[in-house]
């Protein structure tokens, strides 16, 4: 099984985790079918050590699988969690410093090809879309027990979907709803007569994802414990998929790259922030066409690298 046309600017995230020859510690938080991870085994010094980790077991035992065929699999070490609890997966290894980590951030396309787990509105399913299948909130309990004035915020906020309010009333008034086409055909409806190229559920069904896995928590949760663990030197490297983790990506590198977080930075400054990182990507990098071609999936990903002081 080759991941080569899979895995998301995998030159690029090499090149930046600067993981080439390295016997240091790193981090994939996001492991996925492990493209990433093998690549950076392949790439890291004899001594080098790699840590993988992802919430959703069944990935992470197919990339386990994958990874025992990789040479240097010996120094890899996968590990079931969420990445928003970094600092004590890295308790649990003993490991106080590490020297790079990168995130791949959002669902596999795994996840997608699963019929049965709901993340996709076009084929039958329950309303589950748990990345972690231990994890207690599911789709089901937001599209039914979600009070009006939540429903309509996930909506606007996760899926940037102006017609919040009236999907979220068409919702409420379909309950309950069991299945992932029930709820498209549902929201298909409450926007019926509206054109737009995308499908009508996909913007909704992408903030159901959202609120279910806590997304966006756990990434700005994660980004701050990635920079208490990397050492001087040691490199973080972010790939997004939509806007809302990419702004939350490029804010905290903005925020962390400067010395003075102040509104108007032409007064002395007295905010106390001190600069943690250099950025090593100014403006996100994106795939090139030939990437694009090959992975569709590829067309939206942001890349943003950044280097600990
Ligand atoms: C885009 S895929 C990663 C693909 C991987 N880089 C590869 O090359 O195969 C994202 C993975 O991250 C996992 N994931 C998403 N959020 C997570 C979180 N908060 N903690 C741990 N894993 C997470 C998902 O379960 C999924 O397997």
């Amino acid at each position: 099984m080759s991941f080569e046309h899979k895995s998301v600017l995998l030159k690029e995230t090499l090149a930046l985790l600067n993981a080439g020859s390295s016997n240091g510690i790193y981090v994939d938080a996001t492991l996925g079918l492990g493209g990433h991870s093998a690549e950076i085994l392949r790439a890291l010094g004899p001594d080098g050590r790699l840590i993988g980790i992802d919430c959703d077991r069944r990935n992470l035992e197919q990339a386990a699988a994958f990874i025992r065929k990789t040479p240097g699999h010996e120094r890899f070490t996968p590990v079931k969690g969420n990445f928003r609890d970094l600092d004590v997966i890295l308790a649990d290894l003993n490991i106080s410093e590490i020297d790079g980590i990168i995130y791949d951030l959002g669902v596999s396309s795994a996840h997608f090809d699963d019929g049965l787990r709901g993340f996709s509105f076009s084929k039958e399913a329950p309303l589950d879309m748990r990345l972690d299948a231990e994890s207690a909130l599911t789709a089901a309990d937001v599209v039914n027990n979600y009070r009006a004035a939540d429903l309509e915020r996930v909506i606007r906020e996760y899926g940037e979907e102006y017609k919040y309010r009236k999907i979220a009333d068409y919702i409420i008034k379909n309950r309950p709803i069991t299945t992932t086409t029930q709820l498209a055909g549902i929201i298909a409806n409450a926007k019926r007569g509206m054109k737009e190229k995308i499908n009508p559920a996909t913007k909704v069904f992408q903030a159901i994802r959202i609120e279910v896995n806590d997304e966006l928590g756990a990434l700005k949760i994660s980004l701050e414990k990635s920079l208490k663990a990397l050492n001087p030197g040691g490199r973080v490297v972010v790939i997004s998929f939509h806007s809302l983790e990419d702004r939350i990506v490029k804010r905290f590198f903005a925020s962390e790259s400067t010395d003075c977080v102040c509104e108007n930075k032409r007064l002395e400054c007295a905010c106390g922030h001190k600069q943690s990182i250099n950025l090593l990507t100014k403006k996100a990098l994106t795939p090139q066409e030939e990437e694009t071609v090959l992975n569709p999936r590829a067309r939206s990903a942001k890349l943003r690298a950044a280097e600990k002081i």
